[in-house]
């Protein structure tokens, strides 16, 4: 059954305009001053569109990625990138790609996150990613377009890409904050994924009851910004706002070690299953198992395929 659904899979685009090479390490605790001694290192090609083709590649399907990528650490990102054996399109930048930089705190348990500017675009650099992505877009596939812009690209990047997606006969999400997911919801997508926080920051309302997420969730499905909304609670789960209502999901129980990439996983499994032809209802318990999975896991780490099936199972089964 699984190779029939791999071969009938639709096609799945992913786009990171603002990629990262994340570093991670830990060390006893943070103070100033101090020289920090620290653990061992570990590199990863983060960023929104790359996380969610690395999730998809591991659960067993596969992406195009199309990523921007410069200078020494754009170098180091691309060959990551062919080490995990995904399928990638490289816009090449002048800029040099940003690192980001994630410590644990071993006698604390805390976690920080240094996420770092990324590289400023020229016009003709995002253009080109336009350009790339206008080419390459699945008919009647989708097209991920995920994570913060970097300088120089405008506002309304996401918005160009939705246009795109729809000319092209393919399904647009987008997983973005701020102003680019504004003009993106305002031209309107198929599915847009925000945290509580970024939905929160769009609407203006911290969101901090089941009620007023329904409302804000419901209120993008009936402006027509979004046919789906998939919000995103943390460690309370999410809830997926569709035209015939809501539906929540708490998440299984599962020890806590990191969450770094938590939403990149969610949103790479939802993907997939759409795109192996699931309805949404199973896609979205996918989605929770893949993010609680990743959860699991510590640093930077993504989801093991093996977490996420049980935790899919335990959400089914809990479902009857
Ligand atoms: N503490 C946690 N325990 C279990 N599962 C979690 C936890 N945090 C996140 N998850 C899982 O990951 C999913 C996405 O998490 P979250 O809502 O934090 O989104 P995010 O995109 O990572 O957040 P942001 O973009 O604001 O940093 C949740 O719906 C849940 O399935
Ligand atoms: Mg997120």
């Amino acid at each position: 059954m699984e190779a029939f659904q791999l071969m009938s899979a639709k096609p799945i685009l992913t786009l990171t305009v603002n990629p990262a090479l994340d570093v991670s390490t830990s060390t006893g605790r943070v103070i100033s001053g101090h020289k920090l001694r620290c653990g061992t290192s570990r590199l990863d090609p983060g960023g929104g569109g790359v996380n969610v083709s690395r999730v998809i590649q591991r659960l067993g399907g596969q992406t195009l990625a199309i990523h921007t990528a410069g200078g020494p650490t754009g170098e180091a990102y691309r060959r990551l990138i062919e080490a995990e054996h995904i399928p990638s399109l490289v816009v090449p930048i002048h800029g040099s790609t940003r690192q980001n930089f994630t410590v644990d705190e071993t006698a604390t348990e805390k976690q920080f996150r240094f996420v770092l500017e990324g590289p400023e675009l020229t016009e003709a650099e995002w253009r080109a990613c336009l350009s790339v992505v206008a080419e390459s877009i699945p008919v009647g596939g989708y097209v991920v377009a995920s994570g913060s812009l970097p300088p120089g690209v405008p506002e309304d990047f996401y918005a160009r890409i939705a246009r795109l997606a729809r000319k092209g006969g393919a399904h647009c999400i987008v997983d973005t904050s701020g102003a680019a997911l504004a003009q993106a919801l305002a031209e309107g997508v198929f599915l847009v994924k925000p945290s509580r926080r970024e939905l929160g920051e769009h609407v203006n309302a911290a969101l901090d009851s089941e009620q007023s997420q329904i409302e804000a969730a419901s209120a993008l499905i009936a402006d027509g910004s979004a046919e789906y909304v998939a919000l995103t609670l943390g460690e309370a789960g999410a809830m997926l706002a569709t035209k015939s209502g809501v539906i929540r999901l708490p998440v299984p129980s599962v020890q806590v070690l990191s969450t770094v990439g938590a939403g990149d996983s969610f949103l790479g499994a939802l993907v997939l299953r759409l795109a192996q032809g699931h309805p949404i209802e199973v896609a979205f318990r996918a989605a929770v198992a893949a993010g609680s999975a990743t959860a699991m896991t510590p640093a930077t780490e993504l989801c093991h395929r093996r977490d996420v099936e049980r935790l899919e199972a335990e959400l089914s089964a809990r479902a009857l």
